[in-house]
Protein backbone atom coordinates (compact mmCIF):
# COMPACT_ATOMS: atom_id res chain seq x y z
CA UNK A 1 0.00 0.00 0.00
CA UNK A 2 1.54 3.47 -0.79
CA UNK A 3 2.37 4.97 2.28
CA UNK A 4 1.58 8.82 2.18
CA UNK A 5 1.17 9.87 5.73
CA UNK A 6 3.11 13.22 6.62
CA UNK A 7 5.84 12.90 9.75
CA UNK A 8 7.00 15.84 11.69
CA UNK A 9 9.65 17.97 10.25
CA UNK A 10 10.66 21.45 11.40
CA UNK A 11 8.28 23.45 10.47
CA UNK A 12 10.28 26.48 9.67
CA UNK A 13 11.47 24.71 6.41
CA UNK A 14 9.62 26.12 3.20
CA UNK A 15 9.08 29.30 5.31
CA UNK A 16 9.68 32.52 2.66
CA UNK A 17 8.74 30.62 -0.39
CA UNK A 18 7.55 32.49 -3.07
CA UNK A 19 7.86 32.22 -6.75
CA UNK A 20 11.00 33.05 -8.74
CA UNK A 21 10.43 35.45 -11.40
CA UNK A 22 10.27 32.90 -13.82
CA UNK A 23 8.08 30.67 -12.34
CA UNK A 24 5.77 34.04 -11.66
CA UNK A 25 5.36 34.18 -14.94
CA UNK A 26 4.69 30.56 -15.48
CA UNK A 27 2.54 30.26 -12.54
CA UNK A 28 0.12 33.33 -14.20
CA UNK A 29 -0.15 31.52 -17.41
CA UNK A 30 -0.85 28.11 -15.79
CA UNK A 31 -3.99 30.21 -14.01
CA UNK A 32 -5.00 32.08 -16.81
CA UNK A 33 -5.82 28.61 -19.01
CA UNK A 34 -8.57 28.57 -16.33
CA UNK A 35 -11.86 30.27 -16.97
CA UNK A 36 -12.78 33.64 -14.42
CA UNK A 37 -13.59 32.91 -11.23
CA UNK A 38 -11.90 29.22 -11.23
CA UNK A 39 -8.76 29.63 -10.88
CA UNK A 40 -8.32 27.12 -8.10
CA UNK A 41 -8.58 24.45 -10.86
CA UNK A 42 -4.68 25.57 -10.96
CA UNK A 43 -4.00 23.41 -7.50
CA UNK A 44 -2.65 20.66 -9.13
CA UNK A 45 0.00 22.11 -11.66
CA UNK A 46 1.14 24.89 -8.89
CA UNK A 47 1.75 22.15 -6.26
CA UNK A 48 4.10 20.59 -9.14
CA UNK A 49 5.48 23.93 -10.05
CA UNK A 50 6.04 24.41 -6.45
CA UNK A 51 7.40 20.83 -5.42
CA UNK A 52 9.86 21.45 -8.49
CA UNK A 53 11.00 24.63 -7.27
CA UNK A 54 11.43 23.85 -3.78
CA UNK A 55 13.46 21.06 -5.15
CA UNK A 56 15.62 23.22 -7.24
CA UNK A 57 16.28 25.52 -4.04
CA UNK A 58 17.27 22.95 -1.51
CA UNK A 59 19.81 20.38 -3.41
CA UNK A 60 17.69 18.02 -5.30
CA UNK A 61 15.37 17.24 -2.49
CA UNK A 62 11.61 18.05 -4.29
CA UNK A 63 8.97 18.01 -1.42
CA UNK A 64 6.03 20.46 0.16
CA UNK A 65 6.98 21.78 3.49
CA UNK A 66 3.47 23.52 4.82
CA UNK A 67 4.49 26.75 4.46
CA UNK A 68 5.16 26.08 0.61
CA UNK A 69 1.36 25.00 0.53
CA UNK A 70 0.41 27.42 2.64
CA UNK A 71 1.53 29.95 -0.29
CA UNK A 72 0.38 28.17 -3.07
CA UNK A 73 -3.25 28.11 -1.44
CA UNK A 74 -2.78 32.37 -0.70
CA UNK A 75 -1.64 32.68 -4.59
CA UNK A 76 -4.95 30.79 -5.83
CA UNK A 77 -6.94 32.66 -2.85
CA UNK A 78 -8.60 29.38 -1.02
CA UNK A 79 -8.20 27.66 2.39
CA UNK A 80 -5.29 25.46 3.04
CA UNK A 81 -6.96 23.01 4.33
CA UNK A 82 -8.91 22.17 0.77
CA UNK A 83 -5.13 22.18 -1.24
CA UNK A 84 -3.43 19.90 1.39
CA UNK A 85 -6.62 17.07 0.52
CA UNK A 86 -4.99 17.51 -3.02
CA UNK A 87 -1.68 17.07 -2.14
CA UNK A 88 -2.21 14.32 0.35
CA UNK A 89 -4.59 12.05 -2.30
CA UNK A 90 -1.91 12.04 -5.07
CA UNK A 91 1.76 10.51 -4.37
CA UNK A 92 2.85 12.75 -6.87
CA UNK A 93 3.32 15.35 -4.30
CA UNK A 94 5.76 14.54 -1.33
CA UNK A 95 4.61 15.60 2.43
CA UNK A 96 7.91 14.32 3.68
CA UNK A 97 11.10 15.24 2.25
CA UNK A 98 12.89 12.91 -0.18
CA UNK A 99 16.14 12.37 -1.43
CA UNK A 100 17.82 13.49 -5.00
CA UNK A 101 16.49 10.50 -6.47
CA UNK A 102 12.86 9.56 -5.13
CA UNK A 103 12.67 5.76 -6.02
CA UNK A 104 8.26 5.04 -6.47
CA UNK A 105 8.41 1.27 -6.56
CA UNK A 106 4.72 -0.12 -8.05
CA UNK A 107 3.15 -2.65 -6.11
CA UNK A 108 0.13 -3.50 -7.63
CA UNK A 109 -0.47 -6.69 -8.80
CA UNK A 110 0.31 -6.63 -12.22
CA UNK A 111 3.98 -5.67 -11.34
CA UNK A 112 3.60 -7.81 -8.33
CA UNK A 113 3.28 -10.71 -10.55
CA UNK A 114 5.84 -9.65 -12.41
CA UNK A 115 8.37 -9.76 -9.83
CA UNK A 116 7.96 -6.29 -8.42
CA UNK A 117 9.44 -8.56 -4.68
CA UNK A 118 12.51 -8.93 -6.70
CA UNK A 119 12.99 -4.87 -7.95
CA UNK A 120 12.05 -4.67 -3.75
CA UNK A 121 14.90 -6.63 -3.13
CA UNK A 122 16.92 -4.75 -5.32
CA UNK A 123 16.08 -2.03 -3.34
CA UNK A 124 16.86 -2.88 0.27
CA UNK A 125 20.45 -4.64 -1.50
CA UNK A 126 21.41 -1.18 -2.45
CA UNK A 127 20.73 -0.07 1.11
CA UNK A 128 17.09 1.78 0.51
CA UNK A 129 14.48 1.20 3.44
CA UNK A 130 10.77 1.36 2.30
CA UNK A 131 9.52 5.10 3.34
CA UNK A 132 12.82 6.19 4.35
CA UNK A 133 15.64 8.08 2.87
CA UNK A 134 19.22 6.64 2.71
CA UNK A 135 21.94 8.65 5.48
CA UNK A 136 23.72 10.14 2.10
CA UNK A 137 20.02 11.91 0.89
CA UNK A 138 20.28 10.43 -1.86
CA UNK A 139 17.23 7.91 -2.15
CA UNK A 140 14.30 7.76 -0.86
CA UNK A 141 11.71 4.60 -1.69
CA UNK A 142 7.97 4.68 -1.41
CA UNK A 143 5.56 1.98 -2.59
CA UNK A 144 3.04 3.30 -4.73
CA UNK A 145 -0.02 2.60 -6.72
CA UNK A 146 -0.67 1.27 -10.06
CA UNK A 147 1.90 4.12 -12.19
CA UNK A 148 -0.37 3.18 -15.79
CA UNK A 149 2.56 1.03 -16.77
CA UNK A 150 1.64 -2.27 -15.89
CA UNK A 151 2.51 -3.69 -20.00
CA UNK A 152 6.42 -2.91 -18.56
CA UNK A 153 5.60 -4.22 -15.12
CA UNK A 154 7.77 -4.48 -12.65
CA UNK A 155 8.26 -0.88 -12.84
CA UNK A 156 9.82 1.92 -10.54
CA UNK A 157 9.73 5.73 -11.12
CA UNK A 158 12.46 7.69 -10.26
CA UNK A 159 12.31 11.53 -10.50
CA UNK A 160 10.09 11.95 -13.91
CA UNK A 161 11.75 9.21 -15.24
CA UNK A 162 10.13 5.20 -15.77
CA UNK A 163 12.32 1.85 -16.03
CA UNK A 164 10.36 -0.48 -16.79
CA UNK A 165 10.66 -4.41 -17.24
CA UNK A 166 12.81 -4.59 -14.67
CA UNK A 167 14.88 -7.73 -12.93
CA UNK A 168 16.86 -7.91 -9.59
CA UNK A 169 19.72 -6.99 -11.75
CA UNK A 170 18.45 -4.23 -14.07
CA UNK A 171 17.06 -2.72 -10.90
CA UNK A 172 20.70 -2.57 -8.87
CA UNK A 173 21.94 -1.68 -12.23
CA UNK A 174 20.24 1.41 -12.20
CA UNK A 175 20.09 2.61 -8.74
CA UNK A 176 24.33 2.08 -8.93
CA UNK A 177 24.29 4.33 -12.05
CA UNK A 178 22.35 7.00 -10.33
CA UNK A 179 25.02 6.58 -7.15
CA UNK A 180 27.58 7.24 -9.30
CA UNK A 181 25.90 10.63 -10.72
CA UNK A 182 25.18 9.03 -14.06
CA UNK A 183 22.05 8.99 -15.60
CA UNK A 184 20.93 5.63 -16.90
CA UNK A 185 18.45 5.18 -19.69
CA UNK A 186 14.88 5.90 -18.75
CA UNK A 187 12.06 3.14 -20.13
CA UNK A 188 12.26 -0.44 -20.81
CA UNK A 189 15.58 -2.43 -19.76
CA UNK A 190 14.89 -5.14 -22.07
CA UNK A 191 15.08 -5.01 -25.92
CA UNK A 192 11.98 -3.62 -26.30
CA UNK A 193 10.51 -0.31 -27.85
CA UNK A 194 7.94 1.19 -25.69
CA UNK A 195 5.46 -1.54 -24.93
CA UNK A 196 6.39 -3.09 -28.23
CA UNK A 197 7.15 -6.47 -27.97
CA UNK A 198 10.27 -7.82 -27.18
CA UNK A 199 12.89 -8.65 -29.25
CA UNK A 200 10.73 -6.52 -32.56
CA UNK A 201 7.25 -6.65 -33.91
CA UNK A 202 5.04 -9.49 -34.15
CA UNK A 203 2.53 -8.53 -36.17
CA UNK A 204 2.36 -6.18 -39.09
CA UNK A 205 5.67 -6.58 -39.87
CA UNK A 206 5.33 -5.31 -43.18
CA UNK A 207 4.34 -2.30 -42.31
CA UNK A 208 7.76 -1.94 -40.39
CA UNK A 209 9.56 -1.71 -43.91
S1 LIG B 1 0.56 -2.35 -11.80
FE1 LIG B 1 2.52 -1.46 -11.83
S2 LIG B 1 2.31 0.06 -13.36
FE2 LIG B 1 0.34 -0.78 -13.24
Amino acid sequence: MADHAPQKVDPSIGRGFQWTAENAELAKAIVAKYPEGRQQSAAMPLLDLAQRQFGDQNGGHAWLPVPVIEYVADYLGMPYIRLYEVASFYTMYNLNPVGVHHVQLCGTTPCWLKGADEVMRACKDMGLEKGKTTEDGLFTLTEVECLGACVNAPMVQINDDFYEDLTYDTTKAVLEALKKGEQPKPGPQVDRQFAAPQGGPTTLTDMVK
